[in-house]
């Protein structure tokens, strides 16, 4: 019989994901959302479970299968994705793809109707929570936090200065200016208190394989 395989590398460890848009209710038929496709975070659970790892996806709203060895927990908008991160916690690598929504509106439990509002209604905006900053200043602050930063330009510096503001170990900062929302392409920069690594542009796929080895690595 063949010698037993080496044990997986992230054996023991407890991942959480954030993916996908939020989608924040204007009204029961409305919401606000983003292009988010949740591809990348799915792609980046799947990697972690294969590695060994007890894999907690928080989702918004994806047409995506749910990877194998994954335990995913379906959300709507920001504030539900909080609460469910909050209560998968504690976690040794927390990784948050999620493009949340910036802003919630006051949601009105009646549809509204054209008629009603002398011409388009005005959306009361309000600023949702920030999940990555809130894990950073937390007392169970995952001891490896690592966010993404969707940027179109001055790439780097938006991401680092994310880095520092939220109080993360690494961003991944995302180059959307072309078709990578909703794409099966990435392009990213891993930005580290080491220094900038710029990555070619690869399928998802890969991004997520050479994440979840770096991690593994980190946490080994
Ligand atoms: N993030 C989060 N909660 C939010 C907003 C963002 O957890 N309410 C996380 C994202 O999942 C990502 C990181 O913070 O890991 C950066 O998200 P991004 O939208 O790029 O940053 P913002 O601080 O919202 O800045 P802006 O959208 O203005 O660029
Ligand atoms: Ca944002």
């Amino acid at each position: 019989s063949p010698p037993s395989a080496a044990p997986a590398p992230l054996a023991g460890k407890h991942a959480l994901v954030t993916a996908g848009p939020t989608h924040e209710p204007i009204d029961p038929v409305r919401y606000i959302a983003n292009r988010s496709s949740g591809r990348q975070g799915f792609a980046i659970a799947g990697a972690l479970a294969r590695l060994g790892a007890k894999v907690t996806l928080v989702t918004g709203p994806v047409s995506l299968d749910t990877p194998r060895g994954v335990t995913r927990i379906d959300v709507q908008t920001a504030r539900e994705m909080e609460a469910a991160v909050n209560e998968a916690l504690p976690a040794d690598v927390a990784i948050l793809v999620a493009a949340v929504a910036d802003w919630r509106a006051e949601s009105s439990p009646r549809k509204i109707k054209k008629g009603e509002t002398g011409g388009p209604p005005e959306l009361q905006l309000v600023e949702n929570p920030d999940i990555l900053a809130g894990l950073g200043g937390s007392d169970r602050r995952p001891g490896l936090l690592i966010g993404f930063a969707a940027e179109t330009d001055k790439v780097v510096g938006h991401a680092r200065a994310k880095l520092d503001r939220k109080g993360c170990d690494w961003i991944v900062a995302n180059d959307v200016s072309g078709d990578v929302m909703g794409g099966t392409e990435n392009s990213i920069h891993l930005i580290t208190a080491a220094g900038v690594e710029s990555w070619d542009q690869m399928p998802k796929s890969e991004v997520a394989r050479k994440l979840a080895e770096r991690i593994a690595e980190t946490l080994a």
